[in-house]
């Protein structure tokens, strides 16, 4: 029997043509080459690490065309902050992206991005991050299993609480404020005057509606879709320390991939870091608006002047950085944060 010879000529443009009708549908994926991704976040999905979360997900399945799925799990719906690592390292979820601060629970310098007053606003942040201190950071999370795939930035934190107006650290006595894992936020708030109290995130809104805790510090984003502004009277925007993410997956898991897919989940990721940096600005001008608009809180902007004397201080936590950090990464530190004193 012959075989059918089609020109080479057809067979391309037959090819051409079949991928350009090919759609970009999971079903049409065969499931045993079909990657599935479980991505789990704590913050909800209007926020910009959520919003990010779902545009990451969609460009990984447009370029490569279905073969890789990213469902992603906002909201603490599968796991809670600092119950993401070990499931990660399980292999229960494939994808995390923790705020900083909970990885400085498992990498002490990661308590560097928890600096109060480290960066002056979000143009300092990603050449920081980019540059000799995001290299280390990464490289300093190889002992934990787990690799760094990119920062996402978020925003940054800004105080609120049910008692009064925070203006000067007088205003901080006695109050029972609710931080975020790491030893560097409960002494800032030990500095000025307060009491500190840890908390997940999933279990903010309660620990301030139940009075366990007076206040606490977050993006406006988060906030505002938590609802925090419904439990609190007073927000005082201070952007006093930077809240951004690490994208984490387990080593293994992430050698184990083929290197196309991981040049598809890494160009998508990096892509969605540059969307956040142009668009996490706005998103929390829009939550501060909102937030105003709810009638439920005051807010003050600290002064320039306030600000100095909040940064004053905190500034021991400043003077206590040789005994923590390698002396590397404590003079980076300082190159940085004394450029704007
Ligand atoms: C928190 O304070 O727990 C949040 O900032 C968490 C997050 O991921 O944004």
């Amino acid at each position: 029997m012959t075989a059918l010879r089609v020109p080479t000529v057809l067979l391309a443009m037959v090819m051409i043509v079949g991928c350009q009708a090919r759609a970009v549908d999971n079903e049409q994926v065969p499931p045993e080459t079909r990657i599935t991704i479980r991505f789990s976040h704590v913050v909800a999905e209007n926020t910009p690490k959520g919003i990010a979360a779902r545009r990451f997900a969609d460009l990984v399945s447009e370029r490569s065309a279905g073969h890789i799925e990213v469902q992603v799990f906002p909201n603490s719906s599968l796991y809670a902050d600092g119950e993401e690592f070990q499931a990660l390292l399980d292999d229960k979820i494939q994808l995390i992206a923790p705020s900083t601060s909970l990885v400085a629970d498992l990498v002490p310098e990661w308590q560097i991005l928890d600096l109060p007053f480290l960066f002056a606003d979000a143009g300092q942040v990603s050449p920081s991050m980019a540059g000799p201190l995001g290299r280390r950071l990464l490289a300093l999370l190889e002992p934990t299993g787990m690799v760094g795939l990119g920062f996402w930035e978020g925003g940054f934190r800004q105080m609120t609480n049910s008692r009064r107006a925070l203006r000067l650290p007088d205003d901080f006595r006695g109050l029972r404020m609710r931080y975020q894992a790491s030893p560097v936020r409960r002494q800032q708030f030990e500095l000025l005057g307060a009491r500190p109290v840890r908390g997940t995130f999933a279990d903010l809104y309660r620990l301030l509606e139940q009075g366990e805790a007076d206040g606490q510090e977050n993006s406006l984003s988060n906030i505002e879709s938590k609802r925090l502004f419904e439990v609190q009277r007073y927000l005082t925007v201070s952007s006093h320390s930077y809240l951004g993410y690490v994208v984490l997956a387990d080593h293994d898991w992430w050698n184990g991939l083929a290197k196309a897919d991981r040049d598809v989940l890494a160009g998508a990721l990096a892509e969605t870091a540059d969307w956040l940096r142009a668009n996490a600005p706005q998103i929390e001008t829009d939550a501060l608006d909102a937030i105003r608009a709810s009638g439920n809180v005051l807010t003050h902007t600290l002064t320039p002047e306030e600000r100095a004397i909040w940064r004053a201080t905190i500034d021991p936590i400043y003077r206590d950085l040789d005994g923590w950090l390698p002396r590397d990464l404590a003079e980076i530190v300082r190159a940085i944060s004394t450029s704007q004193l």
